[in-house]
């Protein structure tokens, strides 16, 4: 129950708001919308909790009419058949990142080149994922400058180019040509290479334009993200992002590797590593005569955390080619037989059996 206090707050928040709103011409956000019949769903905790072509456990979903939402976008921006993912973000920043966060994860060593007039959300983004990018010059229209593309990306054959293409200007509401900036690295033979169009702004509309302008999949592009608050116009911040598949998968079986990689640590401590080489090769009459005393039990633990890394090590080779093994997947039977495999000897399995009931 509000108090009258909250209550007084909340109605003068609301004439505030209409106030404004009367006052806001609707660029770039639309305002002419009634979304009324849908205010009752707003009493559920609605969730679509991650893949929207995935099964749910949590039931208070709505990814049947999400991925609806998605396959109209695909079909809008002439994704192949098929071969085609996305889903319904909450914007078109979030659209972009996620485009980036594809490209970078395709071409790791990727530079990405982008138009001064690209909205500044997407350096912010840059920095998040830490890329390498190259601001190219754009035309006086906010389109931007090919010849100053084409050039920069000659300076960089080496690296493969991440182009991030604006439909839409925040601006002017220039687009870039998404086919003459494939057409330019065509010519240069950069077959590695990845672009994004940023379609917040004109993506839901520039389908039906004519001419229609360069935008979409069929002209190139590998991942295009809208905003849903801007020309559709919606009263919760929203957006869509559409990839190819076959990306999409490419880096989820990556990600799933370095998961189980990255869960054992592998890090080998260079100290640890050069202490215990130097134990090892004492002779055994002087580990002796340590023997019991404060020394021989650091020795002992560096010995141990040698040996533990150096099994690790090879531990995570073994999964690396076994991508599916993890340490807590395996059996007894089955750890024992990779440590014979890898001759792991009785004194290494007692230490590294130790370390994995830690
Ligand atoms: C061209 C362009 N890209 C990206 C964005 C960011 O979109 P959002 O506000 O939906 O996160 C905007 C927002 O105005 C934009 O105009």
């Amino acid at each position: 129950m509000l108090t009258e206090a909250d209550r007084r707050r909340l109605d003068a928040l609301h004439i505030r708001i209409a106030d404004a709103s009367g006052a806001s011409l609707g660029y770039p956000s639309a305002k002419d919308f009634d979304y009324s019949d849908l205010a009752h769903f707003l009493q559920y905790p609605i969730n679509n909790v991650g893949d929207p072509f995935a099964e749910a456990t949590y039931r208070v979903e709505t990814r049947e009419f999400e991925r609806e939402v998605v396959s109209f976008f695909a079909d809008l921006f002439r994704a192949p058949a098929d071969d085609w993912w996305g889903y319904v973000t909450n914007g078109g920043t979030e659209g972009n990142l996620y485009g980036l966060y594809l490209a970078r994860e395709l071409l790791p060593k990727g530079v990405v080149y982008y138009s001064e007039h690209t909205h500044y959300s997407v350096s912010k983004n840059l920095h998040f994922l830490g890329m390498r990018h190259i601001m190219i010059r754009a035309q006086e229209s906010g389109e931007i400058d090919y010849e100053d593309l084409r050039e920069t990306l000659k300076i960089h054959r080496d690296v493969p180019p991440i182009v991030f293409a604006n439909i839409g200007t925040t601006m002017t509401e220039a687009r870039d040509d998404v086919r003459k900036i494939s057409g330019i690295m065509d010519s240069l033979a950069m077959r590695d290479r990845y672009i994004h169009s940023d379609a917040a702004l004109d993506g839901a509309f520039a389908a039906f334009l004519d001419p229609r302008p360069h935008y979409d999949f069929a002209d190139g592009a590998d991942s295009v993200a809208i905003s849903g608050h801007k020309f559709i116009g919606a009263p919760i911040p929203c957006g869509v992002v559409v990839a190819r598949k076959r990306n999409v998968q490419r880096i989820a079986h990556a990600m799933r590797e370095h998961h189980v990689v990255h869960r054992i640590p592998a890090e080998r401590p260079r100290r640890t590593e050069r202490l215990a080489e130097r134990i090892d090769h004492r002779p055994p009459e002087l580990l002796q005569q340590l023997k019991g005393g404060p020394l021989h039990q650091a020795a002992l633990g560096v010995r141990r955390r040698h040996l533990r890394h150096r099994a690790l090590d090879q531990r995570i080779e073994v999964q690396r080619r076994h991508v599916d093994l993890t340490r807590h997947q395996l059996g007894k039977k089955e750890i024992a037989k990779i440590d014979k495999a890898l001759g792991l000897d009785s004194e290494r399995l007692h230490i590294l059996e130790q370390w994995l009931r830690d």
